[in-house]
């Protein structure tokens, strides 16, 4: 593929003499949801440690609309443009949604402490977070303590925090784990939104989310790609049915 916004080539990683991901190829097409699946172990989290930086490549290439990005440092990779949803514990649980929202969007300016005391940049500070809030449908939640929001507005939270980077491609790591039905169906609808215009990779254990989601899906076992397509095609895939009894029954 030539338009691929994301190209990767052989990437590996090793700890001590285990391959936690072998070899891996991935090109991501801009503008699509591509889902990373496996079973657990298979190596998707480790992949998305590559893909950010947060790890330094065993071995591989990684490249962004041509550009090598393998062996920069994290921080330079987030500027340009690679971004991974944050954890819930890197949210500050005793200030409210909106106060998180507005970290994110400075930690994305600096921190020129001059340019943070006029009083236009914290208006438009102000705006732009409440701009965020509202996309998530955390209007309503703004004031309240990040700690006190139920499990599925805070996943929401972690989201808008993310998109405040502006990220062009943006990671997540199982975004509905541990949710009911109805925060899946709302986190479905707000990936849906805020995947135009840009590019979506997600780890998803949930499959009718990835059936109903993703344009593309690569199958990971064992650190390595066993198959890669739409869903369909992944599906009844030999391989990947084997995989998934494997994993089942180990
Ligand atoms: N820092 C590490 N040191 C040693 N082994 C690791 C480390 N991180 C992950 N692994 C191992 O690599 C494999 C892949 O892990 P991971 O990428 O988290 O899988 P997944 O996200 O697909 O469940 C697992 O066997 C895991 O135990
Ligand atoms: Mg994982």
């Amino acid at each position: 593929m030539t338009d691929a916004v994301l190209r990767v080539r052989g990437i590996t990683k090793s700890f001590g003499a285990f391959k936690a991901v072998d070899g891996v190829d991935l090109d991501i097409a801009e503008g699509e949801i591509h889902a990373l699946i496996g079973p657990n172990g298979a190596g998707k989290t480790t992949c998305f440690n590559l893909l950010t930086g947060s790890l330094p490549l065993t071995s591989g290439e990684i490249s962004l609309r041509g550009n090598a990005i393998s062996g920069l440092p994290m921080d330079e990779i987030a500027r340009r443009g690679i971004v991974r949803s944050y954890q819930i514990s890197s949210i500050f649980p005793d200030f409210t949604a909106l106060a998180n929202v507005r970290f994110a969007l400075q930690q994305k300016r600096g921190t020129n402490f001059d340019f943070w005391r006029s009083e236009r940049t914290l208006e438009q500070l102000h705006g732009r977070a409440m701009d965020l809030l509202d996309q998530l449908g955390l209007v309503e939640w703004a004031n309240v303590r990040a700690g006190d929001l139920p499990y599925g507005r805070k996943r929401a939270l972690e989201i808008a925090t993310t998109l405040a980077l502006d990220p062009q491609i943006l990671l997540l790591d199982e975004p509905t784990s541990g949710m009911g039905r109805e925060d899946i169906g709302r986190v479905v609808d707000l990936i849906r939104k805020v995947a135009k215009g840009r590019t979506v990779i997600m780890v998803e254990h949930n499959l009718s989310v990835v059936e109903g989601l993703c344009n593309h899906v690569t199958v990971l076992a064992r650190g390595r790609v066993i198959a890669s397509g739409n869903y369909r095609e992944v599906a009844r895939n030999e391989k990947v049915v084997e995989a998934y009894l494997g994993a089942a029954h180990a």
